[in-house]
């Protein structure tokens, strides 16, 4: 089995990343985003989540973490997991931890797509031309990103602790950048 978490600000290119290696190593892809848009439609609980999401900010614990754990456990006898925007604070951090240890199982790496803000706001941006995403405009960009840097990025400190973080540079054309985490997959499945 194994085991990645896709990291990296807004824009970065997670799901995209994680959709090729998903399809490339079989392994199931699990967007904390994508579930909750999912959810959108889905009475008080759609409203709740839609809210939080507009304003840029973290859903609640308390929803996502369920949800996640939900949906992974479904999929535990996969070939493994790609978790895209999951963790993005030290609590879904340490729960995750919890369910590696729970199955057994254990994280392979964290691969962390680095770009620049600029970069990562022009993409964002260009994409809200056709995503459809009500939170892919300036503003709520701006918000994402300040949340990304006060409650997502101390994660890298707590997974460079664990020796599990590899730099990938999320400026690179896709196919390159996926070439990159291909290098660091074939180390760790040996
Ligand atoms: P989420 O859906 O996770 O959004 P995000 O983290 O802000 O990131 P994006 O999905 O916008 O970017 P990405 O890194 O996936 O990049 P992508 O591949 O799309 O979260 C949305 C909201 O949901 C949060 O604000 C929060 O409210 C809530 N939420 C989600 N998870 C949560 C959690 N765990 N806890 C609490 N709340 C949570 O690429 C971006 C664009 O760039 C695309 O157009 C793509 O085609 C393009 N692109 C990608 N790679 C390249 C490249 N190498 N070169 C050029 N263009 C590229
Ligand atoms: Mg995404």
């Amino acid at each position: 089995m194994i085991n990645l978490i896709i990291f990296g600000p807004p824009g970065a290119g997670k799901g995209t990343q994680a959709q090729i290696i998903a399809k490339k190593y079989k392994l199931t892809h699990l967007s904390s985003g994508d579930i909750l848009r999912q959810e959108l439609k889905n009475g008080e609980l759609g409203k709740k989540i839609k809210k939080y999401q507009d304003a840029g900010q973290l859903v609640p614990d308390s929803i996502i973490i369920a949800m996640m754990e939900k949906a992974a456990t479904n999929k535990i006898k996969g070939r493994g997991f790609i978790f895209d925007g999951y963790p993005r604070n030290i609590r879904q951090a340490k729960s995750l931890d919890k369910f590696f240890k729970s199955h057994k199982i254990s994280l392979g790496q964290v691969l962390n797509l680095r770009l620049s803000e600029v970069v990562a706001i022009r993409r964002i941006i260009l994409r809200g031309k056709t995503s459809g995403r009500s939170d892919d405009n300036l503003k709520t960009i701006k918000s994402r990103y300040k949340v990304y840097r006060t409650q997502t990025a101390p994660l890298l400190e707590y997974y460079r602790a664990q020796k599990k973080i590899t730099n990938i540079d999320g400026q690179l054309p896709i196919m390159e950048a996926f070439a990159k985490i291909e290098t660091v997959i074939a180390k760790i499945a040996k």
